[in-house]
């Protein structure tokens, strides 16, 4: 088991991939793959193998699909749909919307969305994580655009990013410079965006910049998968990150859940026109 040190605190990680789940004798997902259903054992290992999967699902016959990334983290299989999704699907009806993911990973979130939206398109910054949700989406029958863009970047002139509703989930928080990203990707969004993100914990050392008050974190860098793509990231104050989506034009912020998180404080933001 290695050790490092996360923003002064001791962690115990296990490698990537260095502790392999069994591939049979899982609860069955709700959620349909029915690529994998009908793959044989031998190929649906050899997928499992293929590709750098930090999250898994089950197929009907209680296989994995994926793998986990390690004992502590991603170790229970995914549910599909994610609660937020079902809870922003009730609210804005995404059955005639477009949909663009921020930081879709591996495609848990983006094979969710495809079943509800009119379109979707996910983007992440990781190329494996494009190839992956491009897999883990199509062996559901679903076909999402998927392009590999850094959201702290020019947004491309080749690839139409604009949509109906924004999914921003775990992504903000891994940002260097939140602020400038917030500004330039919410210009894209119609109707509504969902925000999952980190907020800077009460008893930190507080700075500011790009107008916001944020708690300085150090980032993991480009090999960690879940990470941002830079050196450090800021954690913004709620009440700052609030004020900022009502200055970009959200009439109406609405605070959904704050939860209390092993890594600090957490919120779910529901925002519209
Ligand atoms: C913590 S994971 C969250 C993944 C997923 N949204 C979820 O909720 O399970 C962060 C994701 O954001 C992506 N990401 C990090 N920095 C990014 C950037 N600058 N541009 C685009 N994607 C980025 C990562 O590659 C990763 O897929």
């Amino acid at each position: 088991m290695l050790t490092r040190v996360y923003n002064g605190i001791k962690r115990r990680v296990s490698g990537p991939h260095d502790e392999r789940l069994p591939l049979h004798g899982h609860e069955p997902g709700a959620f349909d793959f029915p690529e994998v259903n009908r793959m044989s054992d031998e190929e649906l290992s050899r997928l499992n193998e293929l590709l750098p999967w930090s999250s898994w699902v089950v197929d009907a016959n209680g296989r994995r699909f994926g793998n986990r990334y390690t004992a502590n983290k991603r170790n229970n299989a995914e549910t599909i749909p994610d609660h937020r999704i079902t809870g922003l699907h009730q609210r804005y009806d995404l059955t005639d919307k477009s949909v663009l993911e921020i930081g879709c990973f591996e495609g848990n979130h983006t094979a969710a969305l495809c079943s509800l939206a009119e379109s979707v398109v996910g983007i992440d910054s990781r190329i494996e994580h494009v190839v992956k949700t491009l897999v883990r989406c199509s062996m559901a029958g679903l076909y999402p655009r998927v392009h590999c863009v850094d959201v702290e970047q020019e947004i491309p002139d080749a690839v139409d990013l604009t949509c109906d509703v924004m999914h921003h989930v775990g992504v903000l928080y891994h940002l260097e410079k939140p602020v400038e990203h917030l500004r330039r990707y919410t210009a894209l969004v119609g109707e509504a965006l969902m925000l999952d993100t980190h907020v800077a914990p009460e008893d930190v050392e507080i700075r500011q910049d790009e107008g916001v008050r944020y708690w300085h974190f150090d980032e993991h860098g480009r090999d960690n998968p879940f990470a941002g793509m830079y050196g450090h990231a800021k954690w913004i104050v709620l009440e700052d990150l609030v004020g900022l989506l009502k200055e970009l034009g959200f009439a109406d912020v609405d605070v959904a859940e704050q939860r209390a998180e092993r890594s600090g404080p957490r919120v779910l933001i529901y925002a519209n026109r």
